[in-house]
């Protein structure tokens, strides 16, 4: 712990800072502060010190760690971070959390995920120390027919954090795919524990994966043409470990308004999302039609004319839109 404590001190100081200042701050003694340091080395952090100076630290590597989170998030919002850093899928990791009692607002994130789980039960692969995989537990007073709209709020949050870490306007596609350059750049994955005898929420944990240091060729063969990173959207390698504390900030917002700031949210959804008005393709239950998104209705369903005249409220399944890639 004290470790991670004085990495977050090293990284928000920027340059050198005394031992006794860090120790004052941390309320630990100057051996520990040193022993820290130590340990910060050996795991490749290159620190400088001077006898009259102190420490600095002279790299940051980004990775999603403690110590690197700390120094981005509010004082204490640790206590409820679990970094891993290789897991089977941060979503199964906490729910047996949430079966466990584990509070709202706790957050399972790891550098890797062996067996990340997407959509319609298809995989999201999820290469080291390249994307941010990433869990939220949410416990709201609600009906499970809300969580369609907790979805959206996601992608909402996903949005708003991505330009507040990386400058970037995303996209959305309905129902909650993130967008950069016509392209997937994330996607989020919300699965949910109802209390059967009251018909009420227990739990909802939103996932969220986001592409963002890879290159082309880390994709798998079929999704290169479907798939973006932010570095390959912006031509910069970007911090993981500030978007990820973005992130973070904005669930944290997300679950303390829900639902009373509906308004809001769904004004930024309309304004973002890259669907209303295009060709689409949707893929339903009774098979396959094609026609024009016509509107995002006010509990995010969306509104489509098919070729065949008919007009219908999609409320789940999924569309590919025609003119960007994967659109079949
Ligand atoms: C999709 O677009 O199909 C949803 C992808 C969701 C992936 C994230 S990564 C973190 C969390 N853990 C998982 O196993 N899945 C979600």
């Amino acid at each position: 712990m004290t470790k991670d404590s004085v990495l977050a001190v090293l990284i928000k100081e920027k340059g050198f800072v005394s031992g006794e200042r860090i120790s004052k701050q941390l309320g630990v003694s100057r051996m520990a502060v040193s022993a820290a340091v130590k340990a910060l080395r050996g795991e490749g952090y290159d620190i400088s010190s001077s006898t009259n100076k102190g420490y600095r630290l002279n790299n940051i590597q980004d990775k999603i760690s403690p110590g690197e989170l700390m120094a981005c998030l509010p004082e204490n919002r640790m206590e409820k971070v679990i970094c891993l850093d290789t897991v089977d899928s941060t979503n199964r990791y906490l729910k047996q959390l949430a079966v466990n009692g584990a509070e709202s607002g706790t957050v399972v994130i790891a550098e890797e995920q062996t067996r990340g789980r997407g959509r319609r039960g298809r995989d999201f692969k999820s290469p080291k120390s390249k994307g941010i995989y990433i869990s939220f537990l949410y416990r709201p007073d609600c009906s499970p027919s809300d969580s369609t709209v907790i979805t959206a709020w996601t992608a909402v949050a996903c949005t708003r954090a991505i330009k507040k870490a990386c400058g970037v306007d995303a996209g959305i596609k309905w129902v909650n795919d993130i967008i950069l350059d016509n392209k997937k750049a994330g996607g989020i994955l919300t699965e949910m524990s109802v209390e059967s005898e009251i018909g009420r929420v227990e739990y909802i944990i939103i996932g969220i994966g986001i592409n963002v240091n890879e290159t082309i060729d880390e994709f798998d063969p079929e999704l290169r043409d479907k798939a973006v990173s932010l570095y390959m959207s912006t031509g910069e390698p970007q911090r993981r470990v500030k978007l990820a504390a973005e992130l973070i900030t904005e669930l944290d917002r997300l679950a303390s308004v829900f639902p009373s700031h509906s308004g809001e949210y769904l004004e930024e959804y309309r304004l973002k999302n890259v669907t209303v008005g295009k060709k689409i393709r949707a893929v339903m239950p009774q098979g396959e039609k094609n026609g024009t998104a016509i509107r995002i209705n006010d509990n995010y369903s969306l509104k489509v004319r098919f070729d065949d005249g008919s007009i219908s409220d999609l409320s789940s399944g999924e569309i590919s839109i025609r003119g960007m890639a994967g659109y079949m």
